[in-house]
């Protein structure tokens, strides 16, 4: 009995306390406080400029906190050494900025980079991990490709490639389905929740936390549903006791009709009032 109960037991490697962030004097998150569970699909949903990206950032160590602080498995971020964050830690920002004339496949080796010593650039198991990252991206085909000539949605497979290449514990992700058509919106997101799904043996598969805003994908592959609003939380929990009529009122200014999603029960946000023909 005890036992069970402490598997299910939530932990969290990755936490935030009264983290405060600012770009020059203007704030934009505000002593904001998460611990993100362990194992788990956290989503971040809020309206434009409500600090989702900035947040995602300081996660990553990208943006170093204005006050407060980001800890992994309890020291702050500032105390790790970069290398060893890159081990725990993968990022894919929301534009990401890929060297000129790359190919496909440097571009997603260069996620193995953290796990590269200077006795030895390249290893059996980073050649695993970046034809690997490839296969589940849909991307092998391209291997040889320059990046630059990519469409927008196989690019930004490339790049999800890229930080699955990383193989890290931690995954985190801003709208990594922008430019994907719905099949491979729906295949990402497969994708992540596969990544976070135990292993047979048990052990806990990747803890990933991913902006999205769509806000019924959010809710149908959140195990944990975070919603902000002016750099601060509004609502967190289960996708089912967050999302509401009066959420989406709040965070969005948005009138709708909340309905079980007919394919997995999750919450549907259905915008209304209906239009009115003349
Ligand atoms: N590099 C920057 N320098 C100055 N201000 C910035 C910078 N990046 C973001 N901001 C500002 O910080 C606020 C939050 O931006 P952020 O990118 O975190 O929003 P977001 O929630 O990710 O929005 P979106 O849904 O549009 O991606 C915005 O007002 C934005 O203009
Ligand atoms: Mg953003």
């Amino acid at each position: 009995m005890t036992e069970t109960r402490q598997q299910d037991a939530v932990t969290s490697r990755l936490t935030v306390r009264e983290l405060t962030l600012a770009y020059e004097d203007r704030t934009v998150v505000h002593e904001l406080d998460l611990a993100v569970p362990d194992g788990r699909v956290t989503v971040i949903v809020g309206p434009n400029a409500c600090g989702k990206s900035t947040t995602l950032r300081a996660l990553g160590r990208l943006l170093k906190p204005r006050g407060g602080a980001v800890l992994l498995d309890g020291t702050e971020l500032s105390k790790i050494p970069t290398k060893k964050i890159a081990q725990s830690i993968g990022l894919l920002p929301q534009t990401p900025v890929a060297p000129e004339a790359i190919t496909v496949s440097d571009l997603v080796a260069r996620g193995r980079q953290p796990h590269q010593h200077w006795w030895q650039q390249w290893s059996q198991e980073d050649e695993r991990a970046v034809t690997d990252a490839m296969e589940r991206t849909d991307i092998t085909a391209l291997g040889s490709r320059s990046v630059d000539e990519l469409s927008g949605g196989q690019r930004q497979r490339v790049w999800i490639a890229m930080a699955l290449a990383q193989e890290t514990d931690l995954l985190l992700l801003d709208e990594p389905t922008t430019y994907l058509d719905i099949a491979h919106q729906v295949e990402v997101l497969d994708l992540v929740r596969r990544l976070a799904a135990p292993a047979a043996d048990g052990t806990r598969g990747r803890t990933v936390v991913t902006v999205l805003h769509d806000l019924n994908q959010a809710a149908r592959y959140a195990d944990h549903l975070v919603a902000m609003k002016a750099g601060r939380i509004v609502a967190e929990g289960r996708p089912g006791d967050v999302v509401t009529a009066g959420l989406v009122r709040e965070v969005f200014g948005l009138e709708a009709v909340i309905v079980p999603d007919p394919v997995t029960g999750s919450p549907l946000v259905v915008p209304g009032a209906p239009w009115q023909p003349a």
